[in-house]
C-alpha cells in the first residue's frame, strides 16, 4: 500500500470519476471510497447479505497499491438506539483488510430505526448532543475500532433544525467522544459552514473550540441555497467560505492525513476534469503553504 507521510489530497469516489481516477493518477494522493456503493445489501439476517458490484469493486482493486485508500461508510447507522449492526461492521473490517485501507470513517448520525422491521431513511440524520447518546456511542465506537483494526473517524454532521435542551454543544460532544474512545475526526468543513449559515454562528469560533489535533481527514465541498436554507448538496466546486475555513484549521491539524474533495456526480457536467483538478490543486496549495510556514518556524 502506498502510504503518504505528509497530508495529501484526494476525492471521494463517485461513478462520474471512473475515467478521471485512471487519467489523473498523479493528482490523487488518496482515494476515499464509499463501500456501500460497491455492494448491494440484502439486509440484516439475509443468507447472502452483501453482493459485490463488479464494476465498482474493480475501481477499488485498481487503486489498491497505487495510492492511499480510505473507506467512507454510510450504512453503519452508529447512532440508532435499537440498531447496532455488527455483521455490517464485520463486512467493513473484511474490506479494510482486503484492500489495505488506511482509515475508515462514518457519520455521527443514524439512518435506520427498528431492529425487527427496519426503516431506512437513506440520509444521515443528526442526533441530540446529550449524555445519553454519548453513553450509547462510547462502547460502540470502541467495539468498531477493535473490529476494524485501523483508525476510525467520525464525521461531524449537518443539521437543519436544533434539538431543544441539549446537554452540550456539538464541539463539546465531539471532543468528549474522541477523548473517551480515541477515535479520530473527519472534519467536514462544508457541514460546519452549512450549520453556521443556517443557525447563525461563527464557524471559526466553532472550529477553535474543537480538538483539531484529532482531525485525520477533512472534507471540502460546495452547496447551494434552497428554500431558505444553505444545503449540503455537494454541488459544484468548493465554497469560498470553506476554503477560508481550511486555511484556518490546517495549521492546527497535526494528525491530518488528507483533504478530500466531495461532490455529487450530477455536478460532473459543471466540473469536468479541469474543475476537479482545480479543487485538488487549490487544496494542495493550502497544505504546501502551511507546511512551508511550519518549517520556517520550526
Ligand atoms: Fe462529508
Amino acid at each position: 500500500m502506498a502510504e503518504q507521510l505528509q497530508p495529501g489530497v484526494g476525492v471521494l469516489f463517485n461513478p462520474a470519476l471512473i475515467e478521471f481516477v485512471q487519467a489523473h493518477a498523479g493528482a490523487l494522493d488518496h482515494l476515499a471510497v464509499i463501500p456501500d456503493r460497491c455492494w448491494s445489501d440484502a439486509g440484516p439476517g439475509s443468507a447472502s447479505r452483501f453482493e459485490e458490484l463488479p464494476a465498482a469493486v474493480a475501481v477499488v482493486e485498481r487503486a489498491m497499491g497505487q495510492r492511499v485508500l480510505a473507506m467512507h461508510s454510510i450504512g453503519m447507522s452508529l447512532c440508532s438506539a435499537d440498531v447496532f449492526d455488527l455483521p455490517y461492521v464485520d463486512q467493513l473490517a473484511a474490506w479494510r483488510r482486503r484492500f489495505g485501507c488506511s482509515w475508515v470513517s462514518e457519520h455521527l448520525s443514524f439512518t435506520r430505526v427498528g431492529s425487527g422491521h427496519e426503516v431506512n431513511a437513506s440520509v444521515a440524520l443528526p442526533v441530540p448532543y446529550d449524555d445519553e447518546v454519548l453513553e450509547l456511542l462510547v462502547p460502540r465506537v470502541e467495539e468498531v475500532q477493535s473490529l476494524l483494526g485501523c483508525p476510525f473517524l467520525l464525521e461531524n454532521n449537518v443539521y437543519y433544525v436544533d434539538f431543544p435542551e441539549q446537554d452540550m454543544g456539538e464541539a463539546e460532544f465531539l471532543n468528549r467522544l474522541m477523548q473517551r474512545t480515541g477515535c479520530g475526526l473527519l472534519l467536514d468543513l462544508h457541514n460546519v459552514h452549512t450549520n453556521a449559515v443556517n443557525h447563525g454562528f461563527d464557524p471559526h469560533g466553532f472550529l477553535r473550540s474543537l480538538d483539531l489535533a484529532k482531525v485525520v481527514e477533512i472534507h471540502v465541498a460546495g452547496g447551494q441555497r434552497t428554500m431558505g436554507f444553505h444545503t449540503d448538496s455537494h454541488t459544484g466546486p468548493v465554497a469560498e467560505e470553506v476554503w477560508a475555513l481550511l486555511e484556518a484549521v490546517v495549521p492546527h491539524t497535526s494528525a491530518l492525513r488528507g483533504v478530500t474533495f466531495e461532490f455529487h456526480e450530477s455536478s460532473w457536467p459543471m466540473l469536468h476534469d479541469t474543475g476537479v483538478l482545480e479543487q485538488l490543486d487549490r487544496a494542495r496549495a493550502v497544505l504546501r503553504r502551511h507546511a512551508a510556514q511550519a518549517l520556517q518556524t520550526a
